[in-house]
């Protein structure tokens, strides 16, 4: 018989949670106008909010902690973590900031201007947000795989090539500053793409002249995905395989927080001095000087480290086996979730889910208050709140996918947490038919409204 899954790590410290009543619940969602950021992290026992930030560092990188030098310029921390970077993705150049989107800003700052087009794999919203403010467009190309939540391609995070063929012989390239490929690829259910896929984006690139920039949030758990799921690379180590990710590419941006297994921070590299030398300039108006950039020299520490433990081939089995035990218990009881199963987070379909719920009272959202008020777990809606108005019509988005992400964070909950969660979303699909109502929207903000969104039940 196999051995079975067991983690890599044993537990040193521990924070306590606690369970609430139903009757807390129903009274807390109330004062957070059905809002769940609007909770405080007191009221929810099992958060799946994000797997951003919120990870367990081990006992290596609490140590470089200490060890953090806090210079303002030339900082040891700073080197330790350009070595990492240097060893594992292959760049000469990078720039600390404070988080993933801070890298986006600034390296946009340089490479967007008006009225250009930026294709990619469903980026990511911050990604979005940073090209559209900046009165540019991001194009769409991930395969049409991605949204059918039951085909089970195996990287489904792909860019169809004929699709980004299409932007590249139609646009002027020259108001094309860069293809984004989002690894994996979080809005389509933190779906992995082939290195197939980031060989031929790449070579095609250089055919057009345009720059592919990887946003690399959850690059690590596409490596594993490459390794388990691609012809040849069964017998390489993650580190080789990253390596040779990162040879498809001419920069990157990184939100630290999620595979860089720290609670804070992000940096970008480039292959190019000149465009270093540009960002720079940025990052000093923005994040800080080029040698700390919005992070403190400890965390740099923490963060060097992260990026070999996330590496070093005993962590990722562990990560998304949790990921996938959680997946397939609701694959069992025939719950619709996003297939294969993806790197981070279990994406349920809520369309499918919650058949009575009109589209217009925000579907997902409304299966996610029902399993906080079931069990004090919180989600958070991929679907129509996120996805905004259109800025001219003023009219609701309605995305292709209208999903219920729960994201694991990392090396934080067992799977005894995770049983819970499974039980919980169960109890609401047996019980699915008796909800038919769902929410309106009592106030919002103009842009990124479902973080401040106010909503009542219908
Ligand atoms: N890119 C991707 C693919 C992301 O998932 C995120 C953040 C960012 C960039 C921005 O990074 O938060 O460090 O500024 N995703 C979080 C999430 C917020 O919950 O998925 P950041």
């Amino acid at each position: 018989m196999d051995l079975p899954f067991a983690e890599s790590y044993k537990i040193k410290m521990v924070e306590p949670i606690y369970r609430s009543s139903r009757e807390q619940r129903e009274e807390w969602i109330k004062t957070a106008k059905y809002n769940l950021f609007n909770l405080k992290s007191e009221q929810v026992y099992i958060d799946l909010l994000t797997d951003s930030g919120t990870g367990a560092m081990s006992d290596r990188q609490w140590a470089a902690i200490m060890t953090g030098d806090e210079s303002y310029a030339g900082s040891s921390s700073y080197y330790n973590l350009k070595n990492s970077i240097n060893k594992i993705f292959g760049f000469d150049y990078f720039l600390p900031t404070h988080q993933g989107r801070a890298a986006e800003n600034v390296l946009f700052s340089v490479l967007v201007k008006d009225g250009d087009v930026i294709p990619g794999n469903s980026h990511f919203d911050t990604t979005k947000g940073h090209i559209e403010f900046r009165n540019a467009r991001a194009v769409d190309c991930t395969i049409d795989e991605a949204f059918d939540t039951e085909s089970m391609h195996p990287f489904k995070g792909n860019i169809d090539m004929e699709k980004l063929e299409k932007v590249y012989s139609t646009v002027d390239t020259k108001k094309i500053p860069m293809v984004i490929v989002t690894l994996t690829c979080n809005t389509s259910g933190g779906q992995p793409v082939s290195m197939k896929n980031m060989r031929e984006i790449y070579e095609l690139s250089k055919k057009y002249g345009i720059k592919v920039v990887f946003d690399s949030a959850r690059f690590a758990e596409n490596a594993w995905f490459i390794q388990q799921r691609e012809e040849g690379y069964r017998e390489k180590t993650i580190k080789q395989i990253v390596a040779e990710m990162y040879s498809y590419s001419d920069a990157m941006t990184m939100s630290s927080k999620k595979d860089g297994i720290v609670n804070i921070g992000g940096f970008m590299a480039m292959r190019n001095e000149d465009l270093y030398n540009q960002a720079s300039v940025f990052n000093i108006m923005f994040e800080g000087f080029n040698t700390y950039g919005g992070m403190a020299g400890r965390d740099m520490n923490a963060l060097a480290v992260g990026l070999h433990e996330v590496t070093d081939g005993h962590y990722l089995g562990n990560r998304i086996e949790q990921v996938k035990y959680l997946g397939d218990k609701l694959i069992n009881w025939k719950i619709p979730v996003q297939k294969p199963i993806g790197g981070h987070a279990v994406f349920i379909d809520a369309t499918k889910f919650l058949k009575h719920v009109p589209k217009e009272e925000y579907i997902a959202q409304t299966l996610a208050i029902e399993l906080y008020l079931e069990a004090g777990v919180r989600g958070v809606e991929v679907g129509t709140l996120l996805a905004d108005r259109d800025p001219k019509t003023k009219e609701n988005r309605y995305p292709r996918l209208e999903m219920l992400r729960l994201a694991i964070p990392r090396r934080t909950y067992t799977n005894n947490h995770m049983n819970v969660v499974a039980v919980a979303l169960k109890n609401i699909f047996e019980r699915r038919n008796e909800i038919t109502k769902g929410l309106k929207i009592l106030d919002e903000a103009p842009i990124m409204r479902h973080f401040s969104v106010k909503l009542e039940r219908v």
